[in-house]
């Protein structure tokens, strides 16, 4: 049985002004009329062959989300969910770990999808066949991961050695994991041609990913324990316990185990990779939101009331006014209430300068 489980905890700002702490991306609805968690919920609810996907749908959450998150998937008739709820963000190696210990039952070791709510992947077939290409090596108690090939040295993401030729589809072996290298390293990365992009999905047995933990981190293992243990259930919500979770260390998937997975044959945990191609973005910046929209034919993607006259390859979106561009091109303008930004494209990157400057000002 596959267990699809939504990481759905970050607050993310660099989708500003329209994502903030209070909003979070996933939360928003920047393609088509779905929100990121209701597309990323979607994408797993119709697997074709034969795949057995479990009816219910674990997300894991901050509690203060914990009405629009149930909001969101009631409106897509999503039936069968359980809501487990942080009371604060630790990272999402503990969100995994409570999501295993969920899931891993006495009489049931599900495979666990692990999908982040904030991606876009525009072709879901592929997606789909990819982990149906993944799944026997997670049967067989592999740490699978899906792999993306690099574009650019980003140095925002995980990078994944493989001891083979590039081939999309084929899994292969896990040679190294770094999460996060510097810009240097990230070029070598790039230019050697053996790594791929961690993309963020992960998918392997409940009963791996708690032995993984418990010989990587014991503290963490029990904390989450202890949690879940002592949590409240209420409808759908898996009220979490606060105290227990308050000792909880602090750390990400990607060093709490990734990293550390090669390194550890005591383990007997391997991990495999599935290079993958289905239109993959994380939707990092507003220049990758322009890139996945759908575009007019001047290469605009334009939301709410806008008007452009001799403009193109803009992103333009109003929240409340008529926002009108002319003679521009390459610029982003995001318009909301209280704040709007206008930047061009190259330059979205850096718009943790603005937020850290917007913080100092507070
Ligand atoms: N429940 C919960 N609790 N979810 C969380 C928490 C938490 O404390 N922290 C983050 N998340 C969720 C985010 O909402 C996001 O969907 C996902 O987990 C990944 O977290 P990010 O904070 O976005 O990670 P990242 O982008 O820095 O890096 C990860 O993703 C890259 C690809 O996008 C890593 O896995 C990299 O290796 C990878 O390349
Ligand atoms: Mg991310």
């Amino acid at each position: 049985l596959l267990q699809p489980v939504i990481l759905s905890g970050g607050s993310g700002t660099r989708l500003w002004p329209l994502s903030r702490e209070k909003h979070p991306k996933q939360l928003l609805s920047l393609f088509n009329n779905e929100t990121m968690l209701q597309a990323t919920a979607q994408r797993v609810r119709n697997f074709q062959g034969d795949i057995q996907v479990s009816p219910k749908l674990i997300v894991v959450c901050n509690e203060e989300y914990r009405f629009i998150t149930a909001e969101q998937l009631r409106e897509i008739s999503y039936q069968n969910c359980a809501l487990i709820l942080e009371p604060f963000g630790k990272n999402t190696a503990p969100a995994v770990t409570l999501a295993a210990l969920n899931a891993c039952t006495n009489d049931q070791d599900s495979v666990l999808l692990i999908m982040p709510a904030d991606h876009v992947i525009a072709d879901e077939e592929k997606f789909h066949a990819v982990v149906a290409q993944g799944l026997p090596q997670a049967l067989q108690g592999a740490m699978v991961t899906f792999g993306i090939v690099p574009t650019r040295p980003e140095t925002g993401y995980g990078y994944i050695e493989i001891g083979a030729q590039i081939d999309v589809g084929t899994p292969v072996e896990l040679k190294n994991f770094v999460e996060k290298p510097s810009l240097e390293v990230a070029k070598q990365y790039v230019t050697s041609g053996n790594y791929v992009w961690n993309s963020g999905i992960f998918m392997m047995r409940a009963s791996v990913w708690l032995k993984a933990i418990r010989h990587f981190n014991l503290p963490m293992y029990k904390a989450c324990e202890q949690s879940m243990q002592e949590a409240k259930i209420d409808c759908d919500f898996v009220r979490i316990d606060k105290t227990a979770f308050a000792n909880c260390p602090s750390d990400s998937i990607d060093y709490a185990i990734m990293e550390k997975l090669a390194n550890a044959p005591e383990l007997g945990i391997h991990g495999c990779v599935v290079p993958f191609d289905a239109g993959w973005s994380d939707v990092g910046a507003w220049d990758a939101v322009w890139q996945v929209s759908d575009k007019d034919a001047q290469g605009n993607s334009l939301r709410g009331d806008v008007l452009m006259e001799d403009s193109n390859n803009c992103l333009v979106i109003s929240d409340s006014r008529l926002v009108a561009c002319l003679g521009l091109d390459d610029v982003i303008v995001v318009e909301t209430p209280d704040a709007v930004l206008v930047t061009n494209k190259q330059n979205t990157c850096n718009i943790k300068r603005i937020i850290t400057r917007l913080k100092d000002n507070n």
